[in-house]
C-alpha cells in the first residue's frame, strides 16, 4: 500500500505550519504520534507511577526490533545510548588496543567523531586522520592510511558540514579483508538513506535520534555485531548488564550475551516511547521512499542554489549525495545571513562558510522554492546594508 505523504505531513508535523523546516541534519521537530508516545508514559509517571513496569520492558524490546530492521541487524546487536558520542566512546575505551596500535579517521569529522580516539593518543595509540579533498573523504586516501598496525577505522556515514557520504561498502570491504574494524558514526544518514551494516562491512555503529530518525535528544541505537560482541569490554556496567538484570537477590555477574551488555541501568523511558514511535513511521513510509523523496528535494534546492550563482560545496555524484545541501552566497557573511533567515522562520544551518539545508520526506517542493526566494531577498538586504 502506498503512503500517503500529504496525510502525514498533516497529521505528523504541525511544524510545517509554522516553519519553513530544513534542518534535519541539525536537530529535527518530532512527529505529532511521537510526542504523543513521549506523553503517554509521562502521564503513566504521573498518574501510576511504575506500575506498568514491564509495559516500558516491551517499549524497548518493540524499539529495539525497529531499529534493528532499519540498519539491517538482529536485535540482540542493538542497544539503547543516550547520543552517539556514548556509543563512539563505548568502543574507543573498550576495544582491545595494543600500544603501538593506531586508527584511521578524517579531519572533516564532527568533534564527536574525534575526541574519545584523542584521548587514545595518551596511550600511544596513533589517530591518523585522512585529509578531505575537496571536501571528500576518499576510499583511496582511508586505504592509504592504513597499515598492518591499523586496527581501526571511525568514519561517518555523511560528513555534517557539506554532507558528503562516505563509500560504506568499499571501505567495509577492504577492512573485513584486512581484519580491520570498521565503526561508523550513523547519526546524519539513518532513518534518510537505506543502511545495511551486514553488506557494509560494519562492525559497530552509533547514531542519536533527534537528526533524520525524528526523535528527540538523549536516545539513539548503538550497533555491535556478534561477531565482535566479546572483543569489546563494556566499560560501562550496571544491573541491567548483566544475563539475569532482574533477579536482585543474586549475584550472578555473567554478561548478557547480547548487546544488552552496553545498558548499564534505567533506560530514558519517554525519549524511548517517541523514539519508538519515530522509528515506526520511518519503518512504515520505508526508507527507500523517504530516500527517493528527499533525493528529489535536494536536487531542486541545487538548482535553485547554481541558478541564483551560488558555489554548491555538496557532492554533485549521485553516489556521493545525501540529505544535506551545502552552498556559499558570494560576497554575504553566512552567520549574517542565516540569523536573518531564521527571523523569517526559515530554519538551516550556517556550516563550510555557507548555507546548510537538510529538507525531510514531509518538506515539498514548494517549501524548497520559498525557502530560496526568502535567501535572495535577505541576501540582497545584506548586500545593501
Ligand atoms: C556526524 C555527527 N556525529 C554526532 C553528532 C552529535 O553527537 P551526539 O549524538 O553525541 O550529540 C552530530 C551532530 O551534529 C553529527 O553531525
Amino acid at each position: 500500500m502506498q503512503i500517503d505523504v500529504d496525510a502525514i505531513r498533516t497529521a505528523e508535523f504541525p511544524v510545517a505550519d509554522r516553519l519553513l523546516y530544513l534542518n534535519h541534519a541539525g536537530v529535527s521537530p518530532i512527529p505529532a504520534s511521537s510526542a504523543s508516545a513521549g506523553v503517554r508514559i509521562l502521564h503513566q509517571y504521573r498518574d501510576e507511577g511504575a506500575f506498568r513496569l514491564r509495559k516500558w520492558v516491551d517499549l524497548a524490546d518493540e524499539a529495539r526490533g525497529r531499529f534493528a530492521r532499519l540498519i539491517g541487524a538482529s536485535s540482540d546487536e542493538v542497544a539503547f545510548i543516550k547520543n552517539t558520542s556514548e556509543g563512539i566512546s563505548f568502543i574507543a575505551a573498550g576495544f582491545p588496543w595494543k600500544e603501538g596500535d593506531n586508527l584511521v579517521t578524517a579531519n572533516v569529522e564532527f568533534p564527536a567523531n574525534i575526541y574519545p580516539w584523542m584521548r587514545l593518543e595518551a596511550r600511544n595509540i596513533e589517530v591518523r586522520m585522512v585529509q578531505a579533498k575537496e571536501g571528500r573523504v576518499r576510499k583511496d586516501d582511508v586505504i592509504a592510511a592504513c597499515d598492518g598496525k591499523t586496527r581501526l577505522v571511525a568514519l561517518s556515514s555523511v560528513e555534517f558540514a557539506n554532507g558528503s557520504r562516505n563509500d560504506l561498502p568499499g571501505i567495509g570491504e577492504y577492512c573485513q579483508k584486512q581484519g580491520i574494524f570498521f565503526f561508523v558514526d550513523a547519526i546524519q544518514s539513518l532513518g534518510v538513506i537505506p543502511m545495511d551494516v551486514r553488506a557494509y562491512g560494519i562492525d559497530a555503529l552509533a547514531a542519536d535520534g533527534h537528526k533524520w530518525m525524528l526523535s528527540p535528544e538523549g536516545i539513539g541505537g548503538f550497533f555491535i555485531s556478534r561477531d565482535v560482541m566479546e572483543m569489546v569490554e563494556p566499560v560501562v556496567l550496571g544491573w541491567h548488564s548483566v544475563r539475569n538484570r532482574f533477579d536482585f537477590e543474586r549475584y550472578d555477574f555473567r554478561l548478557s550475551p547480547d548487546a544488552r551488555r552496553f545498558e548499564p541501568g534505567s533506560f530514558n523511558t519517554v525519549g524511548l516511547a517517541a523514539f519508538g514511535a519515530s522509528l515506526d513511521l520511518i519503518l512504515s513510509v520505508s526508507v527507500e521512499r523517504i530516500w527517493e523523496r528527499v533525493r528529489h528535494l535536494t536536487e531542486e534546492a541545487i538548482e535553485s542554489a547554481l541558478r541564483a550563482e551560488y558555489e554548491v560545496v555538496s557532492p554533485r555524484l549521485p553516489e556521493e549525495r545525501s540529505g544535506i545541501v551545502t552552498f556559499r552566497v558570494p560576497g554575504v557573511d553566512p552567520q549574517g545571513l542565516w540569523k536573518a533567515l531564521l527571523s523569517r522562520n526559515a530554519v538551516c544551518s550556517s556550516r563550510n562558510g555557507g548555507i546548510r539545508i537538510s529538507p525531510h520526506f514531509y518538506n515539498t517542493s514548494g517549501e524548497i522554492a520559498r525557502f530560496f526566494e526568502i535567501l535572495k531577498e535577505e541576501a540582497v538586504a545584506q548586500k545593501n546594508a
